[in-house]
């Protein structure tokens, strides 16, 4: 039952996106996306995603089984980047495109659920 009165929604996000923030021992010299770069890469996005107001949360997680092409990051609903240690510029910013447009879709689809 939803309380009537001063209540007020909770502020979720409405997305996640997972960044492998995985660091092996490396004792085989396995790829592994710590790394190549991926926990700096997390905190990056994550500055960036707080910046825009957008509403994805960004979750560090273990190893995605794509090693050797890491870092990897999957977008909820979106695409899954496999950078192969390309964390340039560019990909960032094809990225945050991804989160934007994964946003706007899911604004979206609440605002139709909404109703006028
Ligand atoms: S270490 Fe990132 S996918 Fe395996």
């Amino acid at each position: 039952m939803i309380p009537d009165g001063d209540w007020v929604m909770p502020q979720k996000p409405l997305f996640v996106m997972r960044v492998c923030i995985n660091k092996r021992l490396n004792t085989d010299k396995l790829p592994n996306c710590a790394g190549r770069g991926s926990r700096g890469l997390a905190d990056q996005l994550e500055k960036l995603i707080m910046a825009e107001g957008l509403p994805a949360e960004l979750v560090r997680g273990p190893c995605m089984n794509n090693c050797s092409i890491g870092p990897n990051i999957k977008v909820q609903g979106g695409p899954l980047f496999n950078l192969d240690s390309d964390i340039s510029e560019a990909r960032i910013a094809e990225i945050m495109d991804a989160i934007r447009a994964e946003a706007a879709k899911r604004k979206a689809a609440a605002a139709e659920v909404a109703g006028p």
